[in-house]
């Protein structure tokens, strides 16, 4: 059985619902906070624009002509092709992608589902920044809270994927979405009236190129070398190209997944352009709604994962209504997290549907279990516990202090997943797209609706996103 999308504003719908998510809210606010603002804006836009647009395009036209899950569709393609075979790889990491991605993912979804309870028992009226920061505190410091949490957004999740991508997916997002831009709207304008407005523009739109490219402790000073100097550092580059990924839910075969349920007939320009420019205007206009609070509330805006659990609460508690709409507020942002959850588990689910026979709800249950076993990994990583302490609680003393021992496993998949596997997986997505498959393939995908950006897309799918993917990445390894 088929499955397609029952119209053309389905398929906008279900992909801006992947596209948007807490990549957008809760993700983006805080790495921008973190690496330093303006540039690491500036970075993302190019990104996205470079990137994120050419490669959306190559996955949907992917999708559609392959008709199947990620896994099956590169099969197939490179067959037609008389491409390798080992193409498919491209599928399975995509499908390891989508788990890990979605087991943290979970973790954090489950934070905001409390939080709309939270907001909605009036918590946190007139409360201080202090009394917000021990509210946020009594939920990540007891794993036993965040389980139970987890444990129900993976249900969730699992329901709704269950029911099908006609009943689950279409139903969630067609009100959810147009609603949580309403309420960002609103908050921006609240945001706007705080006194911290204009910091808030100057932070994210003047770029530093300081605060990007130098490394910076947890205080935000500069870390100096033996000699005294600024030490140079990539990583914030990785973080803003995977984000471009994150964000817009490439890389992985999300998009290729929804692709395949598309209708011929619809230009994959147009689909294109629409979920780009949601995405983008909902992450600044979220960037907008949180740092002028944390500027009037002398907050860091490099705090981490907690800015959104510790700026929007304050906002909610000393505005008119703020009960009612902070309780709209995570509710939503609830509803475009699970949206976006369902697009990181469905190419898994369809795998197993297709080439293992399963139905769909054994498929759906199992995967769910083994996500949510990988998301315990997160939870523990809320209290702060790193690789080097797991470490020595398994071996005993060992004094691991460096490198990738000082991160918590949570930091290592989310950076492993979408500063790495994400990437990667586009820049193969590019490859095949602009050079294995027959032109005339990718061509008739593009239509006649679209055929004088066929070109232009070529050019770029075939030099422009790979070779930048190629540099960031040949620039790390010290190569170029
Ligand atoms: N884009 C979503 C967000 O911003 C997350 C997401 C959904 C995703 N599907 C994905 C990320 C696929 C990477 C790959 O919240």
């Amino acid at each position: 059985m088929k499955h397609e999308w029952s119209s053309k504003s389905t398929f906008i719908l279900a992909a801006v619902g992947s596209a948007v998510g807490l990549g957008n809210i809760w993700k983006f606010p805080y790495i921008t906070g973190e690496y330093g603002g303006g540039v690491f804006i500036l970075a993302y836009l190019v990104c996205i624009a470079l990137i994120g647009l050419p490669i959306m395009l190559a996955e949907i036209a992917l999708g559609r002509r392959g008709k199947q899950s990620p896994v099956n569709t590169m099969t197939q393609l490179s067959l037609e092709a008389g491409g390798h075979p080992a193409w498919r790889i491209l599928g399975w990491s995509g499908m390891l992608a989508g788990c890990l991605i979605l087991s943290y993912y979970s973790v954090i979804a489950g934070e905001v589902l409390a939080y709309s309870f939270r907001a909605s028992s009036g918590i946190f009226n007139h409360q201080t920044a202090d009394g917000i920061k021990s509210i946020l505190n009594s939920l990540v410091s007891e794993p036993e809270k965040l389980l139970a949490w987890h444990t129900i957004f993976m249900s969730i999740t699992v329901l709704a994927v269950a029911k099908g991508v006609r009943g689950g997916i279409e139903k969630t997002v067609s009100f959810l979405m147009p609603a949580l831009f309403i309420i960002l709207v609103f908050l921006v304008f609240y945001a706007m009236n705080s006194g911290g407005f204009q910091q808030a523009l100057d932070f994210m739109f003047t770029p530093d190129a300081d605060k990007f490219f130098y490394a910076r402790s947890e205080l935000g000073q500069y870390l100096m070398d033996a000699n005294g100097e600024k030490i140079f550092t990539w990583k914030p580059m990785m973080v803003a190209l995977g984000h471009a990924f994150f964000t817009l839910s490439l890389g992985m075969g999300a998009i290729m997944m929804y692709g395949s349920y598309l209708n011929r007939h619809v230009s994959i320009g147009q689909m294109t352009l629409i979920i780009v420019s949601l995405d983008t205007v909902v992450a600044l206009l979220a960037g907008l709604a949180i740092f002028p609070l944390v500027f009037v509330n002398d907050l860091n805006p490099a705090i981490g994962p907690g800015l959104i659990f510790e700026t929007l609460p304050l906002a909610f508690g000393s505005m008119a209504g703020g009960t009612f709409i902070g309780t709209l507020f995570f509710t939503l942002l609830f509803f475009a997290a699970l949206s976006s959850a369902i697009s990181l588990i469905e190419p898994t689910i369809a795998w197993l549907i297709e080439s293992k026979g399963m139905r769909r709800i054994k498929a759906s249950v199992w995967t769910g279990v083994v996500i949510w076993f990988i998301g315990l990994a997160t939870i523990f990583s809320m209290t702060g516990t790193t690789l080097g302490d797991i470490f020595e609680s398994l071996f005993g003393d060992m004094e691991l202090k460096a490198g990738i021992f000082n991160y918590t496993l949570f930091q290592i998949i989310d950076f492993l997943t979408a500063s790495i596997m994400l990437p990667i997986g586009g820049l193969l997505i590019s490859i095949f797209a602009g050079w294995v498959m027959e032109q005339d393939s990718t061509e008739r995908e593009f239509s006649f609706h679209n055929r004088y950006i066929y070109p232009v897309w070529h050019v770029m799918v075939r030099y422009v996103s790979p070779l930048l993917v190629a540099m960031v990445f040949l620039n790390i390894t010290g190569l170029f």
